[in-house]
């Protein structure tokens, strides 16, 4: 198969969530098993340039329709761990992706929708005719009604259109007109069987045009696909998922295990693997030293948080998983910042009262390197998000065999076992959870894997081992992709079928 993913993020050049280890990490796999896959991106001037390996310029002919006018775009091709990758440079209007950021700005709408026409003219003069173009998120959610709609018909039209929803919180709605640049008829999109928002009279929604227009609507684990078919889960979108639920299905995401892997991973102190965890003894203690912990008692249980601080991530119960590991006798370590400021304050007052604490860090900025320290680091980890739709750090962690303490949520309910559930066969069992989103839930999760930990350090080897065995690579989920693309084409041509 030749698979095109068009997207606004792809890891490690131009990351901002787990949005952007999926597009990295599903076409990798879908690569090895032998399909053509390429990516379309923005070219953002504050990519990772020096992961791009021999970016040159392909053309700069290749015009895009906006606004009832013709505008050229740079188009940049590169490789990216092996992966072809092209970048859409607009060259008029200038600077929308030249702004030292991703996202955040007031016509993010504008610009992404600009980008996702653009890619489909890049695909149309440049003739190649995939057959699966997967988008992802709302920024190319306005692919599906623009193939469907405009260049279906101007000979772009070897394709089934794919949609991952990688978060149903984010759903790109607008004031109808607002669609109009794009070159789309709004008026006949302005209908509640097309793109008019169910919650919001005059508005569009472009990710419900995309469950519309897509031939294949997927999310990230098969738990958030049932949340989502909720009023509560799917934010309004839950009737549209229901009409559409032939095609809408909860593939699981994986985690790129070359990148993750503690026995070759070079930004740890010491590398180890599951047969002999002296390695981790190492880092714990390395890194207590690095962040001015004590060190006086190598089994004093280290537990780790590493998240974007927003309310999504549970942001009243990680404060609570801090003070309740300090009366335990534990250590925290929690890493992540957060784009809202009282919270980002919040957090930075909670810092400055632990500065020099001997059991309790708090680093609050991004830093992905220093964040596999405390995954190799910790014994335990903490994941008490509201809702998580794949969530990928509980599988990181498991794989440096920091025990997951989750909430049963959307992916975090597909790959968390809790340790003492008899209704899952004990090889599965790899972690701690709790389902009540209170602090007494929460309380009860980490007191029983306190105890574990310290009563009964054979079980907790042993779970340790299980948990580092788990196979959370993208094989399997990349399978389950190539079966719904390969059945997708082998079904008739048309759009929404
Ligand atoms: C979004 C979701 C997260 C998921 C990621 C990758 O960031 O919030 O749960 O793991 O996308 O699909």
């Amino acid at each position: 198969l030749h698979v095109v993913h068009i997207a606004a993020e792809m890891a490690p050049i131009a990351k901002v969530g787990g949005l952007g280890d999926v597009v990295s990490g599903l076409s990798k796999a879908l690569q090895q098993k032998g399909h053509l896959v390429e990516i379309i991106l923005p070219k953002y001037d504050c990519m990772d340039h020096g992961r791009i390996r021999d970016l040159k310029v392909l053309d700069e002919t290749v015009e895009s329709y906006f606004e009832g006018k013709l505008f050229r775009n740079k188009i940049w091709v590169g490789t990216v761990e092996g992966l072809p990758v092209y970048f859409i440079e607009p060259l008029h209007p200038a600077k929308y992706f030249s702004r030292g950021k991703f996202y955040g700005d007031g016509d993010d709408f504008r610009r992404y929708m600009y980008f996702s026409r653009a890619a489909l003219e890049l695909l149309l003069e440049s003739k190649k005719r995939p057959d699966i173009i997967h988008c992802h998120d709302w920024q190319t959610a306005f692919i599906a009604p623009l193939y469907w709609d405009i260049f279906s018909n101007r000979g772009l039209n070897s394709a089934r259109i794919c949609f991952t929803c990688h978060n149903f919180e984010h759903q790109g709605a607008a004031p109808a007109h607002d669609l109009a640049p794009s070159g789309l008829d709004v008026e006949h999109l302005d209908r509640p069987d097309r793109l008019q928002d169910d919650s919001s009279h005059g508005r569009i929604n472009v990710v419900k045009g995309a469950i519309v227009y897509s031939n294949i609507v997927t999310t990230v684990s098969p738990t958030y696909a049932q949340e989502v078919r909720s009023p509560q889960g799917g934010r309004g979108l839950h009737n549209a998922l229901k009409t559409h639920s032939r095609k809408f299905f909860g593939v699981l995401n994986g985690i790129d295990t070359d990148t993750w892997n503690p026995s070759t991973d070079n930004f740890i102190e010491a590398q180890y693997c599951y047969d002999d965890l002296q390695g981790k003894l190492i880092n714990k203690d390395y890194i207590r030293k690095h962040l001015g912990l004590s060190t006086s008692d190598l089994s004093q249980p280290l537990v780790g948080c590493i998240t974007r601080l927003v309310p999504q991530k549970g942001v009243h119960l990680i404060r609570h998983a801090l003070y309740k590991t300090l009366e335990l006798g534990g250590q925290f370590i929690l890493l992540g910042s957060s784009p809202v400021p009282h919270i980002q304050h919040e957090f930075e007052s909670i810092a400055e009262t632990f500065k020099s604490h001997a059991d309790i860090r708090l680093i609050l900025k991004y830093d992905d390197v220093f964040s596999h320290l405390i995954y190799a680091a910790s014994d335990m980890f903490i994941i008490p998000s509201i809702f998580e739709p794949c969530g990928l750090t509980q599988m990181i962690a498991m794989r440096y065999g920091s025990i997951p303490i989750a909430r049963k949520t959307g992916g975090l309910n597909d790959s968390v076992f809790d340790l003492d559930d008899n209704s899952v066969p004990l090889e599965s069992r790899n972690g701690f959870t709790f389902f009540n989103a209170d602090e007494q839930s929460l309380s009860g999760a980490i007191e029983r894997a306190f105890n574990y930990y310290k009563q009964k350090p054979e079980v907790w080897q042993e779970l340790t081992r299980r948990a580092m065995n788990m196979d959370f690579s993208w094989e399997s989920s990349a399978s389950q992709y190539e079966e719904l693309y390969q059945k997708s084409v082998a079904r008739a041509r048309s759009f929404a079928q």
